[in-house]
This record gives structure tokens, sequence and C-alpha cells, in this order.
């Protein structure tokens, strides 16, 4: 007879969240996060909501890109160090914008061009050094 533990691992890996759902996640977070750095560039008095899409959207990012890391079984490669550290800086890319007074033009660029080098990072995952 097999052990019970053993049946409810069986339970267990069948309702756990997959690749698939991870990435899905990862992905709904972009627009997440996208919203709220858009809105607090925008100002105005509602910087607060787009605040906490902008917080929740890097939560979700960094918690499904680790799951990802999980599933594919990747350890914790360059590409990822690089985009835990690209993480951090587009958290803070609303204060900077702001304390430097970057043109808006140049601040939409920017936060184009990071989320284009994330989506790189994570769909080549180079190895970087
Ligand atoms: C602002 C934050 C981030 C953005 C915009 C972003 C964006 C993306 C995009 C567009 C993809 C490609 C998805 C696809 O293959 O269809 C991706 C994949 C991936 N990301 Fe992120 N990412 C972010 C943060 C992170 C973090 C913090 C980690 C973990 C350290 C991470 C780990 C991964 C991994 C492992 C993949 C590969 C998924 C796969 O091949 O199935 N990401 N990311």
């Amino acid at each position: 007879m097999r052990p019970c533990h053993a049946r409810a691992s069986v339970v267990f890996g069948r309702t756990h969240m997959d690749r698939n759902t991870y990435l899905i996640i990862h992905l709904i977070g972009i627009s997440v996060l996208a919203l709220g750095v858009g809105g607090m560039m925008a100002g105005g008095e509602k910087r607060k909501t787009f605040a906490i899409l902008q917080g929740i959207g890097l939560l979700v990012m960094l918690v499904s890109g680790f799951g990802l890391l999980a599933k594919l079984g990747l350890g914790y490669p360059h590409f990822a160090i690089v985009k835990t550290v690209l993480w951090l800086l587009i958290g803070a890319l609303p204060v900077i914008f702001r304390k430097l007074k970057t043109p808006l033009p140049a601040a939409i660029l920017i936060s184009i061009i990071l989320i284009g080098i994330m989506a790189y990072l994570g769909v080549v995952k180079p190895a970087l050094w």
C-alpha cells in the first residue's frame, strides 16, 4: 500500500502552479507595473493610486520571476542577477525622474528601454560573465 504522505504529494503536485502559470503572472505583472509607472509620471492627484499599482507590479514581478527560476531549475544565473538589479532601478525610476526633472519623452523612452532589456534577458537568458 502506498504511504499516506506519497499520496498527499501527488495531490499537491497536481494542484501546484506550473511554469506557464508563473509566466502568465509575470506578464500580467508587466502591465500592472507599466500602468503604475505611467500614472506616476503623469502625476496629478491620483499619484498614490499609481504608486500602489507600481508597488504591486514590482512585487508580482519579483515573486513570479523567482518562481520561474525555481520551475526552470536554473538556480540564480547571471541574467537573473542583472534582472534583480534592474528591478531595483525600475522601482526607483519615478523618484529619480522627479529628482532629476527628466523631460517626459526621455523618461518614457528610458522606461521602455529598461523593460525591453528585462524582456531580452528573460527570453534569451544570456550568460554574461
Ligand atoms: C520589472 C521587472 C521584470 C520585467 C519587466 C520582466 C520581463 C520579462 C519578460 C518580458 C519575460 C519573457 C517572458 C516570456 O518568455 O514569454 C521574462 C522572463 C523571465 N523573467 Fe522576468 N521580468 C522582470 C523581473 C524579473 C525578475 C526580478 C526575475 C528573477 C530574478 C525574472 C526572471 C525571469 C525568468 C526566469 C524568465 C524566463 C521565463 C521562461 O523562460 O519561462 N524576471 N521576464
